[in-house]
């Protein structure tokens, strides 16, 4: 899950990161009133979960309560590459004399931490990656160590940054490293980390993505999730602890198996192509009990999305065998009754698979076909998709 920036904020504040101080407004009036509160010269900042917003005009300095009305004026409603601007963060200005980059990440493929760190911050990280590699600093943390105050200073020499301000920078990257951590974060990163021109180091921009695998010991970290900006499908999918991922096509797909759902929109796209380019719809792991509820559950989420034109369920029988999954579609299409207005094409293989064949032949459900391998039931639910 990622963060608005103004919960990086308060993140980064109960860490003990230097932040300045923010508050959120949903109207111009409410972002006014914010500006009166903080004094001074404020920023408002468009809150959307994407980058750039300097770029696209969703940053903008307000010397006054009244230029802050304006700004959130400006912002709100903005389209920020596909993001609407709902919410804007007026925040404290800063006095700033220099900008860098910190950020610290999982580094899977290395089974590692990542910190990247530059002492020329303010542009475009990605854009000076490839420019000019070697202002970027990339240092790998070793989880079991850590950054500890001596590597939080490797790192501030790494990057280039001069001797008198190595001691200042080293304790705010400790700080934030202790966020990575104490919250199970994947992404904890500062652009720009800032130099006030009165000698402070403050985190003036916070993005964090929070590891979904730790929602378990992480509780208050469900008061975080935005449900208004989540697709409602997947919202429904979570609440019945099935594993879907909405797609932009038209053949629902349902199996049972990570890489089995993999390969069935693999197969699916390819067969589409026949067809104009239809495409799979979703990702949908019924995982190994594919009862009657969960499939149940599984078609209702694929039925209720208005862009499906047919369903391809594949499912390999193993420990629940092809019967009780047949059973399983029999019970969820008799459960969903005329909700089920869409063709469905059924291959089944493996355990029982010809008990399972039996029963769904014996049942004779109007809008349910059988297809022998996976690439015939690909065919089929890309042509019915495509009429
Ligand atoms: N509180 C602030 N006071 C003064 N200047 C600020 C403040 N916040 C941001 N700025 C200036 O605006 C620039 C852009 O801000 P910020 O990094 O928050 O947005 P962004 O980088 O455009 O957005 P994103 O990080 O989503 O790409 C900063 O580099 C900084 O120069
Ligand atoms: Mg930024």
């Amino acid at each position: 899950m990622d963060l608005y920036e103004y919960q990086a904020r308060d993140m980064f504040e109960r860490h003990g990161v230097p932040v300045l101080a923010g508050i959120i407004a949903d109207t111009p009036e409410q972002a006014q009133a914010a500006a009166e509160k903080i004094g001074g010269l404020t920023v408002v900042k468009a809150q959307v979960k994407t980058g750039g917003r300097g770029k696209a005009g969703g940053v903008k300095v307000a010397p006054t309560p009244a230029d802050a009305l304006t700004a959130a004026h400006a912002i709100l409603g903005l389209d920020i590459k596909g993001h609407i601007v709902r919410r804007v963060m007026v925040a404290a200005g800063a006095d700033i004399d220099q900008e860098f980059y910190f950020s610290v990440l999982l580094d899977r493929a290395n089974r590692n931490y990542l910190v990247l760190c530059s002492y020329e911050g303010g542009m475009d990280i990605e854009q000076l990656a490839e420019e000019r590699p070697d202002a970027l600093a990339r240092i790998s943390i070793n989880p079991a160590t850590g950054i500890t105050l001596a590597k939080a200073k490797e790192i501030a020499q790494a990057a280039h940054f001069p001797a008198e301000l190595v001691d200042r920078v080293a304790p705010v990257f400790v700080k934030l490293y202790e966020v990575f951590t104490a919250e199970d974060a994947t992404l904890v990163e500062v652009n720009p980390l800032v130099l006030t021109k009165s000698g402070d180091v403050i985190a003036l921009d916070g993005k964090v993505s929070l590891d979904g695998n730790a929602e378990f010991r992480q509780p208050h970290h469900a008061e975080l999730a935005d449900s208004a900006s989540a697709d409602p499908l997947e919202e429904k999918a979570k609440a019945h602890d099935l594993n879907y991922v909405k797609l932009d096509g038209e053949v629902g797909v349902i199996g049972n198996g990570a890489g089995l759902v993999m390969s069935t929109l693999d197969v699916v796209a390819y067969a589409g192509e026949k067809y104009g380019g239809v495409k799979p719809a979703n990702f949908l792991d019924i995982g190994g009990g594919a009862s009657a509820e969960v499939m149940a559950a599984g078609l209702d989420v694929i039925l209720g999305d208005p862009q499906v034109k047919s369903v391809f369920v594949n499912v390999f029988g193993g420990i629940t065998a092809c019967d009780a999954v047949a059973n399983g579609i029999v019970q969820a299409l008799a459960m969903i009754g005329d909700q089920a207005t869409k063709p469905l094409v059924v291959r089944l293989d493996g355990n029982s698979v010809e008990k399972g064949r039996e029963i769904l032949a014996a049942a004779n459900h109007p809008l349910v076909t059988l297809a022998s391998t996976m690439d015939e039931g690909a065919d089929m639910a890309a042509s019915l998709a495509s009429q």
